[in-house]
């Protein structure tokens, strides 16, 4: 099923209307979700502070940054767990207090009712968003196969192991084709075969027109996903990019593992020419060596010389 378009407004519709003989213009969808400033205190911790974002519909963005840097933070008042001090929220020109069946939210601390089956938290999440009847047997028996749920679908939410239970919770973001996803860790604890599912499974849902906002640690679940970057920082986003956009450029590392157990590793922008010199001035047998592309810790690192920390 395709999400629709939220509408746009009037005004840029009129280019191409019926009395005009100009051909449909090309121009970006609206975002699904519009964040603008978002601040938010705990005590004397500044979790938000100006958090800006917006996301298109078929996007997925890839929210990285360090503990504390308030990803969660920004998820939980988006999905509208919890009010932030100021800013604005729009999905898909809603307030997201007043239209949840439009958000899906796989929050980093699960929240699953031990006593419940998982088909049982499928079909109340579903039922929640208007689902009902065929629908909802259909859309459980869909998210189960893409989540691989379906051997534990009858088993307490309780008795899951920890990854089942991360599979369960993230099917009870997806159970109603929502038009934004919040995937908080998704993959956190998941073995291979189920964070290939699930990347399998956001991607298809974003070519079908969702929004995706998908935190992780790993860059390679996200340059998997396609996705475009979001560095958050002190609760705000500090860089906007693809991953391309945002790593060329960046140093990675070369180090060389000596027989006797020491290393010599060195950042460098040119890993094949400092490769050669490291081998060439060598004066112990190399034992192994790993050339490593840069990667989110190289980019904290140069945002950070940016900010001058
Ligand atoms: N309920 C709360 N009470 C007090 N402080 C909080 C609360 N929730 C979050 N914080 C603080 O707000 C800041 C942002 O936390 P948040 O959970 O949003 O970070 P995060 O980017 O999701 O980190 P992580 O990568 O560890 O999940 C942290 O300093 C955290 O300690
Ligand atoms: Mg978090």
């Amino acid at each position: 099923m395709k999400i629709p378009a939220p509408p746009s407004p009037p005004t840029q519709r009129a280019t191409s209307g019926p009395g005009s003989t100009r051909p449909p213009e090309k121009r970006p969808a609206e975002p699904v979700l519009e964040v603008t400033g978002l601040t938010k205190r705990y005590g004397d911790v500044e979790a938000l502070g100006g958090f800006t974002l917006s996301v298109a519909p078929g996007e997925i963005v890839g929210l990285v940054g360090h503990n504390g840097a308030g990803k969660t933070t920004f998820v939980e008042v988006v999905s509208g767990l919890i009010r932030a001090d100021g800013g604005t929220v729009s999905v898909a020109g809603h307030d997201p207090h007043t239209a949840r069946h439009l958000v899906g939210v796989s929050p980093q601390h699960l929240a699953l009712y031990p006593s419940f089956t998982v088909r049982e938290h499928l079909k109340l999440f579903g039922g929640l968003s208007g689902l009902r009847r065929g629908a909802l047997s259909d859309a459980v028996d869909e998210v189960a196969a893409d989540l691989r749920l379906t051997e534990f679908l009858d088993r307490p939410a309780g008795f899951l192991s920890g990854g089942q239970q991360r599979r369960a919770q993230a099917g009870t973001a997806l159970i109603h084709r929502p038009a934004l996803l919040l995937l908080d860790e998704p993959t956190a604890g998941a073995d291979p075969e189920t964070r290939q599912a699930l990347l399998d499974t956001v991607r298809r849902r974003a070519d079908d027109g969702a929004a995706v906002v998908y935190t992780t640690h790993y860059l390679a679940e996200l340059t998997e996903l396609d996705a475009t970057l979001a560095v958050a920082k002190r609760g705000r986003v500090v860089a906007r990019g693809t991953a391309a956009e945002l790593l060329t450029g960046l140093p990675g590392e070369v180090r060389l593992t000596f027989e006797d157990g020491t290393e010599d590793r060195r950042s460098t922008d040119d890993p094949t020419g400092t490769l050669v010199g490291m081998l060439a001035g060598a004066s112990r047998p190399v034992a192994s060596v790993d050339v490593r592309k840069p990667d989110l810790d190289d980019l904290y690192r140069s945002l950070a010389v940016l900010d001058g920390d």
